[in-house]
């Protein structure tokens, strides 16, 4: 492996304003982990307010702590702190749910402000749990439309109530052009949904400067928040007298302890919530949520592309085995590098046990998620070696690396 690489990754980290985040979090010794886009590492602060939460919030305070600790308010005062990290205003983004549900009350939210037309627009390439939403939006209401298409810039027509964009392909990486789309969108009359999933916490997001419409995301990858953390949803201030979403739920209601029998919506972002969330995953969110809404999201942004960057010259140069399929051009690049192998599975299991961890999407893609809140451009270097020493020694090959898990 060439010198020089070890050279700039040592220069790099030397000048890094974000090194010291690391003390933050649990980092196994001996591993790398590049799936923090599939499960961002847990910070420190989590286990303390878990436990706060379970020994004093639920243990001692049971019920009263509905009022005492705030848990009620919960949903909308992580929303508030989490609105700035993707640039939107307090009182716009609700934390609650998972984000399939949000995926589900943002597309009938945006039904609901376009209620003469039909169409709902997404990728062919999106995340699959999108596509079966939408697929469950139109079987709840026959009248819609599902179209499919590769490039949303040029499919959008007057038909089109709702455009759904995924801001960071999950597959390859790729940055799409949102602000773009959203544009193009608006022009025509749609309303737009942006899947934030693989950029918020890890790209900047400038909700409100593009005029979007609605949006939703989860917090368990760049946000740290834990497995199975609540999700996010977004709706634009200015869409909020009039937005209806279909779960109806009690915590919606503008009034929800009159226990009136008819449903009336809360008057701003709470009307996005439907049940009782689960507070004790709340709490381990807070954690990651203190972290993230402390920093410039530029400066996570250029440390974000200098790992990446890095880690594609290694791996070209010393890896030709492997095809990049990922944007090579830093800003069309979110936070993930991906290749591409016939054999893709069993390297990435001959990579976990080695410590470098990311992980396999189907057909034949490698991917690793770079958080740069606990990575370093050493850490790339050490991984890049050991991916190399894999391939150039066959050591995939062996059979204990074919078998596969239920989660791949
Ligand atoms: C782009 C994208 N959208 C949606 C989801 C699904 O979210 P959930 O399982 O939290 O509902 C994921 C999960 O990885 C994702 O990557």
């Amino acid at each position: 492996m060439d010198k020089s690489f070890t050279d700039r990754a040592k220069a790099l980290d030397a000048q890094d304003p974000l090194a010291a985040l690391r003390d933050q979090f649990f980092i196994p010794d001996g591993m790398i982990y590049f799936d923090g886009n599939s499960l961002g590492a847990m910070p420190k602060a989590a286990l303390e307010a878990v436990s706060q939460a379970t020994q004093q919030e639920w243990a001692t305070d049971l019920i009263t702590s509905w009022n005492k600790a705030g848990w009620f308010a919960l949903p909308t005062d992580y929303g508030d702190r989490l609105a700035p990290v993707i640039g939107a205003s307090a009182g716009e983004v609700v934390i609650c749910d998972s984000t399939s549900i949000n995926l589900y009350k943002a597309l009938f939210a945006g039904l609901s402000l376009r209620p003469e037309r039909t169409v709902i627009i997404a990728e062919k390439s999106s995340f699959p749990t999108d596509l079966y939403m939408v697929e469950g939006a139109l079987s709840a209401r026959p009248s819609l439309e599902m179209r499919l298409v590769d490039d949303l810039l040029s499919a959008i027509d007057e038909d089109v109530a709702v455009v759904l964009i995924n801001h960071v392909d999950y597959r390859t990486g790729k940055v799409a052009e949102v602000e773009k789309i959203t544009a193009r969108a608006h022009e025509l009359g749609a309303v737009v949904i942006w899947d934030l999933c693989h950029s918020a916490g890890v790209l900047p997001v400038g909700l409100n400067a593009a005029g979007a419409d609605l949006a939703i995301g989860c917090t368990y990858k760049y946000l740290n928040g834990g497995p199975g953390a609540p999700a996010f949803i977004y709706c634009a201030a200015r869409h909020l007298p009039t937005v209806t979403q279909p779960l109806s739920g009690w915590w919606g209601h503008a009034n929800p302890f009159a226990f009136d029998t008819g449903f009336a919506p809360d008057a701003g972002i709470r009307k996005f919530l439907c049940g009782t969330q689960p507070i004790l995953s709340f709490r381990a969110l807070e954690a990651g949520l203190d972290i993230i809404s402390a920093l410039d999201m530029a400066q996570v942004r250029a440390k974000s592309l200098s790992l990446t960057a890095l880690f594609i010259d290694m791996v070209e140069a010393d890896v030709p085995a492997l095809t990049l399929a990922s944007p090579r051009k830093a800003e069309q690049r979110g936070s993930q590098v991906s290749f591409t192998h016939p054999d893709a599975y069993p390297i990435v299991q001959a990579l976990i046990e080695r410590g470098v961890v990311g992980d396999f999407r189907m057909p034949n893609v490698l991917r690793f998620g770079f958080s740069p809140l606990y990575l370093s451009h050493m850490d790339v270097v050490q991984a890049a070696n050991i991916l190399c020493g894999i391939m150039a020694k066959d050591v995939w090959k062996a059979d204990r690396f074919k078998a596969r898990g239920a989660v791949t």
